[in-house]
């Protein structure tokens, strides 16, 4: 089975979050099966700095609307995937992945390229799989312009949604110019009044994919939907869930050279040591015995931060100490930077994206805080199960297929529903109550440290799905 994975970021080369980690993790356990030839193709972005055994295949023109732009292509193999580069300067030679006017332009020019280059390595896969609103044009372009090319007529169509409040909503009137859709075709992509192209991949391809069954409920609902929640509707047949895995070879305790001590869950002694850096590391009081509360999130509305805002002074009535890492909305980053100032020995905050301390958090804290609103899948919760974090989260998409709470007997962490800062509260006091209880917290710690979080099952799951889109796509 033939499969081009289309992802605007994969990790080890680009990762900005979630997506990124996916795309870098996915691929990479389908690879492991024989009966699978796994590439991936992402832009050559200026932040891919180590392009150490890149290979240049070759080069061509992308025609879209009057331009006709250079787009060059890198290859190179890793863990049984081959990655792809697509090279144009002008589009990519730039200090931030996303975020820029001409957005639109640079996904419509690498969503193009990437079914431009297909004859030129030889490659025609059973199935695209696509991710999120800056590949999605690429279903769009197989099922318009490209819909008479016989070498296409094969491929069929995935597109995974990892979060769809982003969707690449533009003025109508690109269309033409610079998404060159003309005509009919334009209708794909229209939607209210506007271009999206998250709608357009979800009318063009053959399965819709979300990153969880819950979330693949919810997006049903208005509430998540953000607008699309017509278009999942009447697309209702395609829609998917499943479960995100995390890689669990560069998430692993036991080998992470980022962390002050390695440990695992049969000798997990070495975590008191991270503890302890960390908390000399962030400038707070060195004490063991102080549950240690950590958040490693981008600090927008979304991932609750709202309701932490709103439950902050309940949560601080505790002896604990809490630990902030991320960026986002600016009020937020203010909030969590004058929380520091007025709370300075119990509170640190960084203002940053930054792996390596990501993963020194992950390993020093006790506990885990993720509180959102809505969570397609959430990896970081898994993330910090793996380094003996305990999560506590609200009941909301990936989070409630994640994690079940120790009430129920066999849990893994701590859950709470509903939009109270009092129900999050509760939670973390809960929490707390079994974390002063030595032998239920090693318990707990182990079975959370043990929680299966691979690949393994999902990408089970992925490759069926890929198999019966194929064998009921060929054509007789
Ligand atoms: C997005 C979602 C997150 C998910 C990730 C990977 O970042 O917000 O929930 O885990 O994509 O699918």
């Amino acid at each position: 089975l033939k499969l081009l994975f289309v992802s605007p970021e994969a990790a080890p080369f680009m990762s900005t979050g979630g997506l990124g980690d996916v795309a870098g993790s996915l691929p990479k356990a389908l690879a492991k099966r024989k009966d699978m030839d796994v590439r991936i193709v992402l832009p050559l972005y200026q932040g891919i700095t180590d392009r150490r055994g890149f290979e240049f295949l070759g080069s061509g023109y992308v025609p879209l609307s009057w331009r006709n732009q250079y787009c060059g292509i890198f290859y190179k193999k890793l863990n049984g995937v081959t990655y792809y580069f697509i090279d144009n300067e002008y589009y990519f030679k730039r200090t931030e992945c996303y975020g820029y006017y001409d957005d639109a332009e640079r996904f419509a020019f690498f969503s193009k390229a990437v079914l431009h280059m297909l004859p030129l390595i030889g490659f025609i896969p059973d199935i695209i799989h696509s991710n999120d609103w800056q590949t999605a044009l690429v279903p769009v372009y197989l099922s318009t312009m490209f819909s008479r090319d016989k070498r296409f007529q094969n491929i069929r169509t995935v597109i995974t949604i990892h979060n769809i409040e982003y969707q690449g909503q533009y003025d109508l009137n690109i269309a033409g110019d610079v998404l060159d859709l003309s005509g009919k075709d334009v209708d794909i992509v229209e939607y209210a009044g506007s271009v999206n192209l998250l709608k357009g991949a979800l009318e063009a391809s053959n399965i819709i994919s979300t990153v969880s069954e819950s979330y693949a409920r919810e997006i049903f609902d208005d509430v998540y939907a953000h607008g699309l929640a017509p278009v999942i509707r009447k697309n209702a047949s395609k829609i998917r869930g499943i479960l995100n895995g995390i890689d669990t070879e560069t998430y692993n305790p036991q080998t992470d050279a980022a962390l002050f001590r390695k440990f695992s869950s049969k000798s997990p002694e070495g975590k008191q040591v991270n503890k302890v850096r960390l908390q000399s590391l962030m400038g707070l009081p060195q004490d063991k015995d102080i549950p240690v509360i950590a958040i490693i999130s981008r600090l927008v509305a979304h991932k609750g931060m709202e309701l932490i805002a709103r439950g902050i002074h309940e949560i601080l009535k505790e002896k604990v100490q809490l630990i902030v890492l991320g960026r986002g909305d600016r009020h937020f980053e203010f909030f969590f930077k004058s929380l520091q100032d007025s709370y300075s020995s119990s509170i640190a905050t960084r203002i940053d994206f930054n792996s390596d301390l990501a993963r020194k958090i992950y390993a020093g804290s006790d506990l885990f805080l993720m509180p959102s609103i809505s969570e397609p899948c959430g990896t970081a919760q898994m993330i910090a199960s793996r380094y003996g974090s305990v999560p506590i989260v609200r009941e909301t998409g990936g989070l409630k297929d994640s994690i079940r709470d120790c009430s129920l007997g066999d849990g893994n962490g701590f859950t709470f529903s509903g939009q109270d800062p009092e129900a999050l509260s509760d939670a973390i006091k809960r929490a707390l109550s079994v974390y002063h209880n030595r032998e239920d917290w090693k318990n707990l710690v182990k079975t959370v440290m043990n929680t299966d979080f691979s690949w393994d099952n999902s990408a089970l799951k992925y490759f069926e799905m890929y198999k019966s889109l194929a064998d009921g796509g060929k054509k007789s």
